[in-house]
């Protein structure tokens, strides 16, 4: 692999413990390592084993005479091929997110033009807060890449989401971020949002779908490089940067949109919830009670809707077909039938029992079910994470389809 030049900024989380053995994993991966501190990191690690781990000077302040004469932040800005902050407390993400630049890493952070991987590490309570991921949304939606935190044992004695990644987690994110447009020349179509039945004139059929999930997976896609079309159900939410938007309302509409668009289409990914049945006849007008007899109230017969999936699946060629799975109950087993009797190359299957996850949520919980009978379970996630870990074994099946 050609050497590449990772910057990788340490600030003052316990979780800088870890540092050595990622500067060591990256060696390991054929780049060429330098490291800045902020001035709380070098409580919790030694500049001195960082410096001798990279061969390299490791500087802690901005304000440094010496270094600064040649303008020494901006020179590391400029060398940096990647620039990775491990681990990332909530002080320099919010610092990262406006602006600010009154260390050392958030300067280098804000002149470099090199791409930016953060990995967080924080309590609980910090992470959640919602000032830190209004932060965390800023950065994404300007390109940061995020690797974490997991969900364990914190080291403030709390237990949940804020341990920073593991080592080898995070030089895997450094090598897809490195990679870049990692999906340019791949045209993504993503459905998303529930679908209306007409009734009548004022009324529907529908489910409580908002669009999130699917929308967060066309701006991975748009963000990996792809050239995205989304096809959305009814939805107030705004177009994700680089994705031409198609609306729809109902299942029938939706696959005329898909079919239509399948042609230049390589990867598929279905979020939308389409309705299996819809109405087989619907009023032109509004249907009135005061028309009715008294007490008698109208018989709704339904017929089937078309499936996307299943169709599209049967005639997918080298398409990538990935489906999801809304489930309330028997989620792994349930989700392993439809995988089967659809025929895609990867089932997101979520519980949508709950009131936190799935439906009209800003967070999911999905696993991952593979052909052959594997599943992998992930822990509670913003979206936007779902999306980035659902193209991260896409990418992994293209590369097989290559
Ligand atoms: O939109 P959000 O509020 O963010 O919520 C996200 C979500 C819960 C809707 C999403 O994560 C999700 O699970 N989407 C799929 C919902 C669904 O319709 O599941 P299903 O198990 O009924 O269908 C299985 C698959 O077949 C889905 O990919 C669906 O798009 C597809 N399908 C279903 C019926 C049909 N007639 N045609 C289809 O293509």
């Amino acid at each position: 692999m050609q050497q590449r030049h990772i910057l990788l900024a340490v600030t003052g989380g316990i979780a800088a413990y870890k540092v050595p053995e990622l500067v060591r994993w990256l060696q390991r991966a054929g780049h060429r390592v330098r490291c800045v501190m902020t001035p709380a990191a070098t409580e919790f690690v030694s500049p001195l084993v960082l410096q001798s781990l990279t061969g390299e000077d490791v500087r802690s302040q901005l304000l440094d005479a010496g270094e600064e004469g040649q303008i020494g932040h901006i020179a590391l800005a400029d060398w940096a091929d990647q620039v990775v902050v491990a681990p990332a407390t909530a002080n320099t993400l919010a610092k990262l997110a406006h602006g600010m630049a009154d260390d050392l890493v958030t300067a280098v952070a804000l002149a470099t033009r090199a791409p930016l991987l953060v990995a967080p590490a924080m309590n609980v309570n910090m992470w959640e807060h919602p000032a830190t991921q209004d932060n965390i949304e800023s950065l994404r939606s300007r390109g940061v890449r995020f690797v974490g935190p997991e969900a364990g044992e914190l080291a403030c004695g709390w237990e949940g989401v804020g341990r920073m990644s593991e080592p080898s987690e995070i030089g895997a994110a450094v090598d897809l971020s490195l990679a870049g447009e990692s999906l340019s020349g791949e045209v993504v179509l993503v459905t998303a949002g529930g679908t209306r039945e007409r009734v009548d004139a004022v009324r529907y059929l529908g489910n409580r779908s908002s669009g999130k999930m699917g929308f967060a997976i066309a701006e991975q896609a748009a963000r990996r490089g792809a050239r995205v079309v989304l096809v959305s159900g009814p939805t107030s939410l705004a177009t994700p940067a680089g994705v031409r938007r198609l609306d729809v309302e109902s299942a029938l509409e939706m696959r005329d949109a898909v079919l239509a668009e399948w042609p230049d289409v390589t990867i598929a990914i279905k979020a939308a919830a389409v309705a299996d049945f819809r109405p087989a006849r619907a009023s032109d007008l509004k249907i009135r009670k005061e028309d009715l007899a008294d007490g008698e109230a109208p018989t709704l017969e339904l017929v089937r809707n078309p499936d996307i999936l299943a169709e599209l699946c049967s005639d997918r060629g080298a398409r990538i077909v990935v489906g999801f799975a809304a489930e309330s109950h028997d989620v792994l087993e349930s989700a392993r039938r439809k995988l089967e009797r659809k025929g895609c190359d990867l089932l997101v299957a979520n519980d949508v029992r709950s009131t936190t996850t799935g439906f009209d949520s800003d967070m999911n919980r999905v696993s991952f079910i593979w052909p052959g009978g594997e599943n992998e379970e992930l822990p509670t996630m913003t979206k936007s994470e779902v999306a980035e870990q659902l193209f991260d074994r896409i990418e992994k099946l293209c590369e097989g389809r290559r």
